[in-house]
């Protein structure tokens, strides 16, 4: 499935406040925070000129978020970036004066974050990444898991020292209840959806994704002529494509938004030019992206500069897996877990499809740029998809 955004916000500016979470100063912020965590490190970006050449445009690069503050996906940049924020926004109402970042291990900061309970569901990332910066500051943390969600992944959670509550039934239906027994304890919720009347916390979650694109325009050779960007309720979308939008202004690349055909909230959103909450069909492979409804802030954002909306199969993530980890020519070995390809195989279905192709303006003279964002996060499926473990991927060939 493919749509051209052509919802009457298309191409209008950012709304006031989503300029203010996902500009210059909130990416200023993102990455102060960042440079005061022990395990920092700049993420890489590759540039894969073997599948560009294969592909007919003129360049692909690829940045690595695999390799994201040891958890594994981006998602580190965003639940853990909010929790801090919020310890910050609390110990300075307490305290009455500014708490800067690098006070996060001042005693009288502790007590006050050893005070705090955060709460989210999650299928997997988010959760990680909540549970992680709770660690970090001395908070608890209570991380709501579907059914879907399989023991390896709550188990990474639960190392970092985050009581583990399983729902039954679906993602959405973990974030009803982790927000119902937030507001029952009074817990802070810190989640990466965002619905009428909370919006502010996933905005902050959004906030720190934008340190992806900070560091690939400080890499690419040149700005990017197309990003395509994989959606499970929108947030990781919004923020890329939002922050490159705010940067590059008229010159910003085209936007599109991947999705599994299996759960293509967002596209659905697309099509009905309003939020919609879709049909539970068959669970994807790309589980990471499993979701029903589409976050509203990222929607608000994805109608004004969202330019396509397309849907990739499940066997169209498995071969992308495959690619990344045997790769053709020179270039690098990347490990891609089910949902950090999406984004690459849909570039890579529109630029095979003529009507795509045209549709979006790829041709020789196109650059595009493609976040993998997760690593073998469940390392088990991992090996069953690929026929490797992760560690064997690295021996295939060295990323330059
Ligand atoms: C690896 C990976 N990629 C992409 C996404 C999609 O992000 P969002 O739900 O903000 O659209 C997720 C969400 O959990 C993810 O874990």
């Amino acid at each position: 499935m493919f749509l051209l955004n052509r919802h009457p916000d298309h191409r209008h500016p950012l709304t006031e406040e989503d300029a203010a979470t996902l500009g210059l100063a909130g990416a200023d912020e993102a990455e102060r925070f960042l440079a005061a965590r022990d395990n920092h490190a700049e993420t890489p970006l590759h540039a894969l000129p073997a599948l560009a050449g294969e592909l007919g445009i003129g360049a692909l690069h690829v940045k690595d978020e695999g390799k994201r503050l040891g958890l594994g996906s981006f998602k580190a940049l965003g639940g853990a970036y909010a929790v801090m924020h919020l310890v910050l926004e609390q110990a300075g109402r307490q305290l009455g004066r500014a708490v800067a970042v690098e006070d996060l291990h001042k005693p009288e900061v502790k007590a006050m974050a050893g005070q705090m309970t955060f709460a989210c569901a999650t299928d997997g990332n988010h959760g990680r990444s909540v549970a992680q910066g709770a660690g970090l500051v001395g908070a608890r943390s209570v991380i709501f898991v579907h059914s879907g969600v399989s023991n390896e992944r709550v188990a990474a959670i639960a190392r970092f020292g985050a009581e583990m509550v399983r729902v039954a039934g679906d993602y959405d239906q973990s974030v009803r209840e982790a927000a119902r027994v937030a507001a029952e304890r009074g817990w802070t919720v810190v989640s990466d959806t965002s619905w009428p009347g909370y919006e502010s916390i996933p905005g902050l979650v959004m906030q720190g994704y934008t340190v992806i694109v900070r560091e690939a325009l400080r890499r690419l050779p040149q700005p990017p002529t197309h990003v395509f960007l994989q959606a499970g309720v929108g947030g990781f979308a919004a923020a890329v494509a939002g922050h490159l939008a705010i940067m590059l202004g008229e010159d910003r690349p085209k936007a599109i938004v991947v999705e599994p055909a299996r759960a293509a909230c967002v596209y659905e959103t697309a099509k009905a030019g309003r939020p919609v909450t879709i049909a539970h069909s068959k669970p994807t492979v790309m589980a990471m992206l499993e979701c029903y409804e589409p976050s509203l802030v990222a929607w608000r954002v994805l109608s004004r500069i969202g330019d396509a909306f397309m849907t990739v199969d499940e066997e169209d993530a498995v071969t992308v897996m495959n690619r990344l980890a045997r790769p053709a020519g020179n270039d690098p070995a990347i490990v891609s877990g089910e949902s950090g390809g999406a984004g690459l195989a849909g570039l890579i279905r529109a630029a095979r499809d003529k009507k795509m192709r045209a549709a979006l303006g790829l041709d020789g003279n196109s650059h595009a740029l493609i976040i993998n964002s997760e690593g073998a996060t469940d390392p088990g499926r991992y090996a069953e998809l690929v026929g490797m473990v992760p560690e064997e991927i690295a021996q295939v060939r060295q990323p330059a």
